[in-house]
């Protein structure tokens, strides 16, 4: 596809809005208030917050430089950084979205089915064991993650304006409305604001080597970082968006989406006396017992999981957006087919987490995690090196200079994809000692 035949984004605030839909997901409101009980508190959200500006926001204005310098996805910019041997680490990187987008598209498919459960039923002390039934069952799961894998395909059918930037257009604003007025209900939960105060003091000693990998992990894996779905976004930016602009809004966005997730959330589930240390399975047990309790939980219940939903579509959206793309710049495979390919692989991908979800975990270890720092280091270094530290410059800064813009480039060159080296050699072989 040649330059002038992509579509690019149409405005700067539809552009904000889509970057910020791609970036807010289950990574905001399921794993990050989970990490956050688990991993030291306020202290690993001071760590968190520290990391999103000095690391991971420096990696989006490398991975969207790259994509608007080669216009192409992961496969093609891969191939123009790196040559004809480029081709193969864009199809790790393509793989890679594949297969964490098949267990990602059944926890979306879950929340389908706890939002609609919630409307139906409500989720009572009497109805909690039929809905834990029906997170148990594989076919019904495997049926609305199959819903989810269609939705996304429409939306992408539709283009980039008509599709993508319409629905972030309309589910960012609702989304922040909505988490808002749910903060304020939870906060007015009697003890609410103490337990809330309480939990917000940050006490560092709490903070291990973990704390400091799994803070960085999130990050990278909140901003949906790892050479995918943001070079391929980059692709879409005009000549003329400002790279440092949008991405400190961008970061910024998605860890406010956090963090009002986590106020909502945490004083609830601690006013209740419930427990914020329940990991992964916080969203899905926790909540729906809480809803079950508190007043008018069903239409708080049916709010927030609605408004989950929308932005974890919007996650997997984009992730079907780098597999679709591959084709369609890649091998010139026709919109169309390319979704109904895609489409298909995926319905058989997703299967096995379907069936057996406990094999989630090790998947999001593995393709979550370990690979987006992996994935983001490759593209700073095919950013700086594979092209030229020049391009990197006019990319970012355009024909700006000055020290301070110096400085910051030297930092993303040499720092930022040494942190991810060290920071995936630790994880690798923490993972082997099992300690994980
Ligand atoms: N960044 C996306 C999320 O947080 C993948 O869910």
């Amino acid at each position: 596809m040649t330059i002038s035949a992509r579509e690019l984004f149409s405005s700067r605030i539809a552009t904000t809005l889509t970057m910020i839909g791609v970036a807010v997901g289950l990574g905001n409101v399921w794993r990050f208030p989970y990490m956050m009980g688990q991993y030291g508190g306020s202290a690993f959200l001071v760590v968190y917050i520290v990391f999103v500006l000095i690391f991971a926001i420096p990696a989006v204005t490398a991975e969207w430089s790259l994509g608007r310098h080669a216009r192409h996805g992961p496969i093609g910019a891969m191939q123009h950084a790196f040559g004809p041997f480029g081709r193969w680490i864009g199809y790790l990187l393509v793989l890679t979205v594949f297969i964490a987008n098949s267990y990602y598209v059944v926890i979306v498919g879950n929340v389908a089915f706890s939002a609609f459960f919630a409307i139906s039923s409500g989720f009572t002390p009497a109805t909690i064991p039929s809905y834990e039934a029906g997170l148990g069952n594989g076919v019904l799961q495997a049926l609305v993650s199959l819903f989810v894998i269609v939705a996304a395909l429409w939306v992408i059918h539709r283009g980039i304006s008509k599709g993508i930037e319409h629905i972030s257009k309309l589910f960012v604003p609702l989304f922040g409305i909505m988490i808002i007025t749910l903060i304020v209900m939870a906060l007015r939960l009697p003890g609410a604001m103490t337990a809330l105060s309480e939990f917000l003091r940050p006490d560092f000693s709490q903070l291990t080597p973990i704390s400091l990998f799994a803070a960085l992990g999130q990050a990278f894996f909140s901003l949906s970082l790892g050479g995918t779905f943001y070079l391929v976004y980059g692709s879409y930016l005009r000549d003329d968006a400002d790279i440092p602009r949008t991405a400190l809004a961008t970061g910024l966005g998605d860890a406010s989406a956090a963090l009002l997730a986590a106020l909502f959330i945490v004083p609830t589930v601690l006013a209740l006396g419930l427990n914020m240390q329940a990991g992964p399975m916080l969203i899905f047990e926790t909540l729906p017992r809480m809803f079950s309790e508190i007043p008018a939980g069903r239409v708080i219940g049916a709010a927030f999981l609605i408004g989950l939903w929308m932005m974890a579509f919007l996650s997997t959206v984009a992730a079907f957006q780098v597999i679709v793309a591959a084709l369609t710049d890649s091998f010139k495979v026709s919109l169309t087919k390319a979704a109904l390919i895609v489409g298909g692989c995926e319905a058989l991908l997703m299967l096995p987490s379907a069936l057996n979800p406990e094999i989630i975990g090790t998947l999001d270890l593995i393709f979550g995690s370990g690979m987006q720092m992996l994935g983001s280091a490759l593209t700073i270094i095919a950013l700086f090196w594979g092209c030229d530290k020049a391009v990197a410059a006019t990319q970012i800064f355009g024909a700006k200079t000055d020290s301070i813009r110096h400085l910051y480039l030297v930092w993303l060159r040499w720092i930022v994809p040494a942190v991810l080296g060290v920071m995936l050699v630790l994880y690798i072989a923490d993972s082997m000692r099992g300690m994980l």
